[in-house]
């Protein structure tokens, strides 16, 4: 903008009108950006922004006349032979670009923001975290699996009785009798660690909340193993007596502790963007 206003005080009123409609075409490219559109030719530019920014209100009504205007005169300016610009024409298209890019320069920054915090979310490990199933022959460092322990035992629990305790093997023959435990079990056949959570069933003030505490400490087990860049999935165990029962005698677990869950966990040998179950209409307003 201040090259127009240099310009016009200069008397180069033609390099002036060119100058302010500059200022608008960016200022409106960046918005059409946004949307990922470009377009080599200007008109298509300011077409996408009438369509989709002026037609539908999010810039006033007047904000297509004016980008015509700077557009018409600049088209005068740079290609008409003789043109001679009007002072007071010239200094009309740089009030006219300065409210434009008042106006956009503010929306701009909005959706910056949001997308920026979009990109945030994205890096979240709630949003990228996918069930793993399959490994590679990686092992994973016993510091990670302190931090995913961490993790599990950081979870709220009902009355912060804290339930669990948590049975860790890389043992090949205890991992592949684990993979046989349910017929759903099979992931964790080659994992290089599996993490069994166990809760005990005594001196619980709130025992029959200590599974949903249990469920809360292994969601935290798989985000954090994501946050590391592992992958991990969790298999069903509590509350079906059988497989508990089950689970339980493999790991000789003492008799106050019962299995929740199975979570193999590993170097993912793929990874697949997570679905967005996102939905409206599951969510109820009063
Ligand atoms: C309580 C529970 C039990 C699960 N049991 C198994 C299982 O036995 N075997 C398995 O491969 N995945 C199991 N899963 C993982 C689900 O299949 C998986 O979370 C679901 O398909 C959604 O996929 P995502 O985790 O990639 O988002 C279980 C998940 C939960 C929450």
């Amino acid at each position: 903008m201040s090259d127009a206003v240099f310009m016009l005080d200069k008397g180069k009123l033609l390099s002036s009108l060119n100058r302010s409609y500059y200022a608008i075409f960016n200022a409106i490219r960046a918005v059409t950006l946004l949307d990922n559109f470009d377009s080599k030719k200007h008109k298509g530019v300011i077409a996408h922004f009438n369509q989709y920014y002026v037609k539908t209100k999010i810039f006033p009504p007047d904000t297509y006349k004016l980008i015509e205007s700077a557009f018409k005169l600049r088209g005068y300016a740079d290609y008409k032979d003789m043109y001679i610009a009007d002072r007071q024409e010239t200094q009309e298209q740089i009030s006219n670009a300065e409210y434009l890019i008042s106006i956009i320069k503010p929306y701009l920054l909005e959706r910056w923001a949001e997308i920026e915090q979009e990109e945030t979310l994205k890096m979240n490990a709630i949003f990228t975290r996918t069930s793993t199933r399959q490994f590679t022959p990686e092992k994973v460092e016993s510091k990670y699996i302190i931090k995913i322990i961490r993790a599990a035992m950081a979870a709220p629990s009902a009355c912060n009785q804290q339930p669990w305790e948590f049975w860790i093997t890389d043992d090949p023959e205890i991992i592949a009798r684990l993979s046989q435990s349910t017929p759903y079990a099979t992931p964790a056949k080659n994992a290089p660690v599996v993490i069994v959570p166990c809760y005990r069933t005594n001196d619980l003030p709130a025992a029959p909340m200590a599974i949903i505490d249990m469920a809360m400490s292994a969601e935290n087990i798989l985000l954090e193993a994501e946050e590391l860049g592992l992958g991990a999935v969790i298999i069903g165990i509590a509350p079906l007596e059988e497989r508990m029962k089950a689970v339980g005698e493999i790991l000789k677990l003492p008799e106050n502790f019962k299995a929740f869950a199975i979570i193999p966990v590993g170097h993912p040998a793929s990874k697949h963007p997570q679905e967005d179950r996102y939905e409206p209409s599951k969510v109820h307003t009063l």
